[in-house]
């Protein structure tokens, strides 16, 4: 009794302490529990097909732009290809095997367009494709998995880049109209969820304007290629794209839903940005980035139009939509693929002077980068700018739920690839600092959720190291490690923790990645 008079009043007095350090022991992914998110959310891992299937000229599948691209010395690190990759292909029921044994509710993955349809609108239908696909998707369904299916990630026959040049045409839409039509005849009886592009914003930029995909067109400053536009090409390939996506989406819900009864998303690349200073400038370059990067696809699929901001720095280079273009892409999502990796720091360039591809108006005038006073924003990781800032993913969601009326989410990425990219497969499945990552970023979102934000499942990239496009093997991201001579798949600690997290058990060992603290830009 003295003890309740007195220890209990002292506790209460304390509550607001006792409740900060749970909240900052959360904050470090220290304890995030599967039961920390709503019931229903769903987790799964996620692929794409040029990624990890390989077979690339086997049973009827043609060459497509990757694999074209893959041909020229210089365009992949290491002179790497997708010819064999994972060799998924042959090893599809091991790796569902893999999947199933994570524990996972879904499994995110790509068509390859070129397996389906070899020569796009000018051809016939490959049945070996077609049966490929039905495998797989019969063997999810079979073992309880979820399918959410990426109809096109970056790969198309290379016969429409040859014969009209692919995104740069609008007769792309009717392509990729008719593969898409394609995908709902022979598989919508089992997809409830289904992607329609993967990352527009990622990909025009990287094939139009600094050319390190295909097909690689760039202008000055930005490269010095044989052909293209840097501050203009992006802009039309991205406009083709979201015509495409707006008259499939009107298609399934016209001819398809009723019967099939999935719904239809985008992702896209949602790197988040946070302003260079508290200067209003710095604050005002953050938020434009943020309209030229997410809401240059967002807004014209959820409003029917490009963001303000955009127009009122592109004038007439951006492109116009027609009033009846508008009404069709206006509300053509059910929910938006987040594929979330960092966050770097957004300066002003319209009132200082910046580099010269930063200041060009395609790039709103604002220029990025990952270190503020000779602070980096956060840990290294393979790729340069991509570093550990978990509290972005909980930034973007947020933003997102306020732009778009919290519209249904799905995380559809979110990985960590190794900064030391020799070395054993002892220590690449030593992967102590991936089970950090995914803890910390976990428990950023499991906040945002909490706070509100709509968000309905997360995928991890990636199921297993794979081809990382213009990077090739080098960079590593997946939950199994891969032996590239005889492609045997082994488990990092990351499988194993995600299986115990996904069983609501939090045992695994980790160490702690450091955030918010002193890395100089040389460390
Ligand atoms: C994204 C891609 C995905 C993968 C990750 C690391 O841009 O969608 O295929 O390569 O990056």
């Amino acid at each position: 009794m003295i003890f309740c008079k007195s220890v209990v009043p002292y506790i209460y007095s304390k509550l607001q302490w006792v409740l900060l350090c749970c909240f900052l022991f959360l904050a470090h992914g220290e304890n995030i529990k599967r039961s920390d998110f709503p019931d229903e959310f769903l987790f799964g891992v996620a692929t794409s097909a040029y990624q990890i299937e390989g077979a690339y000229l086997e049973d009827g599948k043609s060459l497509n732009n990757w694999d074209v691209f893959a041909l020229s010395p210089g365009n992949i690190q290491n002179g790497d290809d997708g010819y064999v990759a994972e060799d998924h292909y042959h090893q599809y029921l091991k790796d569902i095997e893999i999947i199933q044994s994570l524990g996972v509710d879904a499994y995110r993955f790509s068509m390859s367009w070129s397996r389906i349809l070899p020569r796009g609108r000018f051809g016939e239908v490959n049945p070996d494709g077609i049966l490929f696909y039905n495998k797989i998707l019969d063997e999810l369904i079979l073992r309880g998995i979820k399918p959410f299916v990426t109809i096109y990630h970056f790969d198309f026959p290379q016969e429409l880049q040859d014969r009209y040049g692919s995104w740069l045409n609008p007769l792309m839409q009717e392509d990729y109209v008719h593969y898409a039509e394609t995908c709902f005849k022979n598989f919508g009886d089992r997809v409830k969820h289904w992607i329609t592009i993967n990352e527009p914003n990622l990909f025009s930029q990287m094939a139009y304007q600094i050319a390190k995909y295909p097909p690689a067109r760039c202008s000055q400053p930005f490269g010095d290629c044989p052909a293209g536009n840097s501050d203009i090409e992006p802009l039309i390939v991205m406009h083709n794209m979201l015509l495409a996506h707006g008259k499939t989406v009107n298609l399934y819900r016209r001819y398809y839903q009723h019967e099939q009864s999935g719904s239809l998303g985008i992702v896209l690349d949602c790197q988040m940005y946070e302003p260079l200073t508290d200067n209003v400038l710095d604050q005002e370059a953050a938020k434009r980035i943020m309209a030229f990067y997410i809401a240059w696809a967002l807004d014209p699929l959820t409003f029917g139009d490009y963001p303000s901001e955009m127009r009122q720095y592109l004038g007439n280079q951006l492109p116009q939509f027609s009033s009846d273009e508008r009404k069709f892409i206006r509300n053509s999502i059910d929910f938006i693929g987040v594929n979330h990796y960092a966050t770097s720091y957004a300066k002003d360039c319209v009132h200082s002077s910046c580099s010269a591809t930063a200041n060009r108006s395609i790039k709103g005038f604002v220029d990025t980068s990952t270190e503020r006073d000779g602070v980096q924003i956060g840990e290294p990781t393979g790729i340069g700018s991509l570093r550990v800032v978990s509290r972005g993913i909980g930034e973007m969601v947020e933003y997102l739920k306020t732009r778009y009326d919290n519209m249904p989410m799905f995380i559809t990425e979110n990985g960590y690839s190794d900064p030391q990219v020799e070395g054993e497969v002892e220590d690449a499945i030593q992967d102590f600092k991936r089970i950090e990552f995914h803890k910390m970023y976990m428990s950023s979102l499991a906040q945002a959720i909490r706070d509100g934000a709509n968000v309905k499942g997360y995928f991890v990239w990636t199921l297993m190291d794979d081809f990382e496009w213009a990077i090739g093997y080098k960079i590593k991201f997946g939950l199994y490690y891969i032996d590239r001579q005889t492609l045997e798949r082994t488990p990092k600690l990351s499988a194993k923790w995600y299986q115990d997290f996904l069983k609501n058990n939090t045992q695994t060992p980790t160490i702690r990645i450091t955030e918010s603290v002193q890395y100089t830009a040389d460390s």
